[in-house]
């Protein structure tokens, strides 16, 4: 039993709605919010391959214009038996919005690994940047 059990499995959850026809490489992610409320996404791919949009990204999305301004962790779940963390651009676009919150990495067996969102992203850019 881990703190993030139930964040991991809306993780998974979130996966099985994977829309990845072109790479096969489904991923899910989670994140809770300061409230405790969840929300999901998956990865959406296009044929025109520049287009996809990574799971951790419509996870996001879908918090921000629901109107969530404060997230307490993030759940991101691929089938490796490696942990598969955020990409580049997720983890600016994260960084932005929930700071330096936990990053639980899982597959179908369990947690994989855990990180803070700063130790993915350090010496970031951001607003403190533009002053
Ligand atoms: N992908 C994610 O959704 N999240 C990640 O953390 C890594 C990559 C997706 C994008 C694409 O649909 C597929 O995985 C292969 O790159």
């Amino acid at each position: 039993m881990n703190a993030f059990d139930d964040l991991v499995e809306a993780a998974r959850a979130a996966r099985e709605r994977a829309v990845a026809p072109y790479s096969n490489f489904k991923v899910g992610a989670a994140l809770v919010t300061r409230a405790g409320r969840i929300y999901g996404g998956c990865n959406v791919e296009n044929a025109s391959y520049g287009l996809t949009v990574c799971a951790e990204r419509v996870a996001l999305l879908k918090a921000l214009s629901e109107g969530e301004r404060e997230f307490r962790a993030l759940a991101v779940v691929a089938d490796t038996a490696q942990p598969t963390p955020p990409c580049g651009s997720c983890r600016q676009l994260l960084w932005e919005y929930c700071g330096d919150i936990p990053v639980i990495l899982a597959n179908a067996i369990g947690i994989t690994a855990e990180h803070k969102l700063g130790a993915l992203l350090p010496h970031p850019f951001d607003r403190r940047n533009l002053t």
